[in-house]
């Protein structure tokens, strides 16, 4: 996810037990190529292998070029973006615009797989709108292609994040393709993976929004899918633990300055739900000193548990 998955979040989500993490889409134009965001976007190093990374583009020659750069910066596997709705992305014809232009879907995939040694992915929703669910001619073309595994979002393009994603358009791909289908959207809880994965036969499932200030959602979907039984929720120790750490990494990759504005939404979506969490946000977002901002998240924590264990007496 764009402006959410960058290296010390998808670091966090590996060790928590994702099998797979892709890094946030990188832009096949080469004149941005040189821009920190997109030079950050690319840089692997350190990352959980396989390192797989996303790149977005609408012209066949380009994307090969994209993809080649980034397998000389370590990527292992590329993964194609046709399922993003920005407008950014949209407007020059890429994300999920493609999946309108079936001829160039192809193009652009051929030219990608021929271009590197490694492994290509593909990202798609399940078509341009409700009337034209094109997912399945999406899907062969794909695997005539050389593509090795296909992720689902199922929603279409016009639907962007509205209404409920519907199983049924990645259950009839995964039944007619033979590459590895990964079924996407909306899977929040273990028990939800469990039956989109009974439902659709898919081979994986791909977490997006319920991973964010939840990083442990993968331990337990893996726990629940080995055992049938429910890992007990982290403890408040562990999960300001887990926040400390992550602003230490989001503050050593980006910088303290930019790394303490990125924080801010993560330590949002982390105390969502926790006792006094909106006067706690409300305060925290006022700090522009990274030290005063990770002390303020080691207070508010420490709090909680200090008042916990009043409750508790
Ligand atoms: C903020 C945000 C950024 C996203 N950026 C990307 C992206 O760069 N590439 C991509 O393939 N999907 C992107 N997505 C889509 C997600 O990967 C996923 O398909 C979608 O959120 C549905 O899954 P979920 O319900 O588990 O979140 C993004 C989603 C969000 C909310």
């Amino acid at each position: 996810m764009a402006g959410v998955t960058d290296r010390p979040f998808r670091q966090l989500c590996r060790r928590l037990g994702a099998g797979l993490a892709v890094s946030e889409m990188v832009s096949s134009n080469s004149l941005l190529w040189g821009s920190a965001k997109t030079r950050r976007r690319a840089d692997h190093r350190g990352e959980a292998e396989p390192k797989s990374i996303q790149i977005a583009g609408a012209d066949p020659r380009m994307m090969a070029d994209a993809a080649r750069y980034n397998v000389d910066r370590g990527a292992q596997i590329i993964d194609i973006n046709m399922g993003c709705p920005a407008k950014k992305v949209c407007n020059v014809a890429a994300g999920s615009a493609l999946l309108k232009d079936e001829p160039l879907v192809g193009r652009i995939l051929e030219a990608v797989v021929s271009a590197v040694e490694v492994p290509v992915t593909l990202k798609i929703r399940t078509g341009w709108d409700r009337r034209s669910r094109n997912a399945l001619r999406v899907a062969r073309i794909a695997e005539a292609a050389g593509v090795q595994a296909l992720a689902i979002h199922g929603r279409t393009r016009a639907d962007g994040y509205r209404g409920e994603a519907e199983y049924d358009t990645i259950a009839a791909v995964k039944a007619q393709v033979n590459i590895p289908v990964i079924a996407n959207g909306d899977i929040t809880t273990p028990e939800k993976a469990r039956e989109v994965l009974a439902y659709t036969r898919a081979d994986a499932v791909m977490i997006g929004r319920a991973a964010q200030g939840r990083p442990w959602i993968f331990r337990e979907i893996n726990h629940y899918l080995a055992t049938g039984g429910r890992l007990p929720p982290p403890s408040l120790a562990e999960i300001r633990d887990l926040l400390l750490e992550h602003l230490e990494r989001l503050y050593d990759f980006y910088g303290e300055y930019t790394g303490l504005r990125v924080a801010r939404k993560h330590i949002s979506w982390y105390s969502k739900g926790q006792r006094d969490g909106a006067r706690f946000r409300r305060a925290v977002n006022q700090e522009t000193d990274a030290r005063r901002q990770h002390q303020a998240v080691r207070d508010y924590f420490d709090g909680l548990l200090a008042g916990g264990r009043e409750l508790a007496a």
